[in-house]
Parts: structure tokens; sequence; C-alpha cells
């Protein structure tokens, strides 16, 4: 993958790196190998929250080497409020049956922990024999729930973030890196 593309046109000059495109491939690498290690011939379904969630699932099922199914559930996020109300809907419901199926949750990132409570309840409704989350981006001190985090790409500090799937009023989802806006 290149790593040479120029993105800074589209970096306003209040946003500032965070973590490196190339960073965030190795750390992908790495979690490929325990999903692969922990699920080898279950044949889990990955499900990627949209929006947020597409890009670090597109990359991250290409680092897992045993065969996975995937899907996608849209639940309504912040708007372009930067906190979370804690009112989700679901926007675009699971195709794929889940009974008795080991499961993935694949988030962008966990701040308050309401949106991936709320998946967990809803999702365990449906009882799949195994329900991991994943999260490229954790922010530990505004997680609000005590669920358990299976796969954390990153711990953050409390900034808001963009790029990389994460989007500053529904643009910057693009950028290849990870900056904070300050
Ligand atoms: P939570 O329910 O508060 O854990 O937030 C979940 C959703 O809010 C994420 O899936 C993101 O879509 C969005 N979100 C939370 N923090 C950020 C951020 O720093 N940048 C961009 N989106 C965020």
């Amino acid at each position: 993958m290149s790593i040479e593309f120029d993105q800074s046109a589209i970096v306003p000059s209040n946003y500032h790196p965070m973590i490196s495109e190339k960073k965030i491939q190795e750390r992908l690498e790495e979690l490929g190998a325990e999903i692969t290690a922990d699920f080898k011939d279950k044949r889990p379904i990955l499900i990627g929250v949209l929006n947020g969630g597409f890009i670090f699932l597109a990359d991250l099922i290409r680092y897992i080497n045993t065969d996975v199914e995937m899907d996608f559930i849209r639940i309504s996020s912040y708007g372009n409020a930067r906190e979370s109300s804690g009112h989700i809907k679901i926007l675009k419901p699971l195709s794929a049956d889940i009974k008795g199926r080991p499961v993935i949750v694949v988030e962008d990132i966990v701040d308050s922990g309401l949106s991936i409570q709320f998946l967990q309840n809803m999702l365990s409704a449906f009882s799949p024999s195994e329900l991991k989350f994943a999260t490229l981006l954790h922010k530990p001190s505004k997680n609000k729930t005590n669920i358990k985090l299976d796969y954390v790409g990153f711990e953050i500090e409390d900034k808001y973030v963009v790029g990389y799937g994460l989007d500053d009023e529904q643009v910057k989802r693009n950028l290849r890196s990870i900056y904070y806006i300050a």
C-alpha cells in the first residue's frame, strides 16, 4: 500500500496528526493475526458499523488469514453534534442470520460506549454463539459502559478525531491517517 499519497490539500490548519497511516496498518496486521488465531476455521461474521467503520473493516479483513463473512449495520450517530445523545436508531438492519454464529462487531471508535451497548443488547437477542467487539479507537476516559472490548487498535485521549472513516461534519473520512482537531 502506498504511503506516499499527499493529502495535505484537504487537511485544515487546525488538524493535527495523531496516528499515521503506517502505524494504523502495522496495528491492523497485529489485530488480524489475533483474530485469525481466535477464529481459525470458525467462519465468523464481521459486522461493520456504518458509516465510520467501513475503512477499518475493509482493511482489517485483509489481514485475516481464515475465512470470514461480513455484513453491515447502520445506526444513527451524532448527526452534526460531537456528543452522544444516547438515542440510537437502526438506519440499516443486518442482512445476515447470526443465530448460532460467531460475530465480531467492527466499530471505528468507542467514545461514550452507548452505541456498542445498544449493539450488544440488540445483537445478543439474535443468539449468536459468540459476540465480540473490535474497535479501531477507544477513548477510555469517556466510556460510560463496562462492555468488554476484545480487539482495540489504539487507546486515545479525549479529543475529537477525524480521518480513516471518521468524519468532521460528514467530510474527511477519506483521510488516510487520523488527526485530532484543536
Ligand atoms: P459512542 O456511542 O459515544 O461510543 O460513539 C460512537 C460513535 O460516535 C462512533 O461510532 C462515531 O461515529 C462517533 N464518534 C465518537 N467520537 C468521535 C470522534 O472523535 N470523531 C468522529 N466520530 C466520533
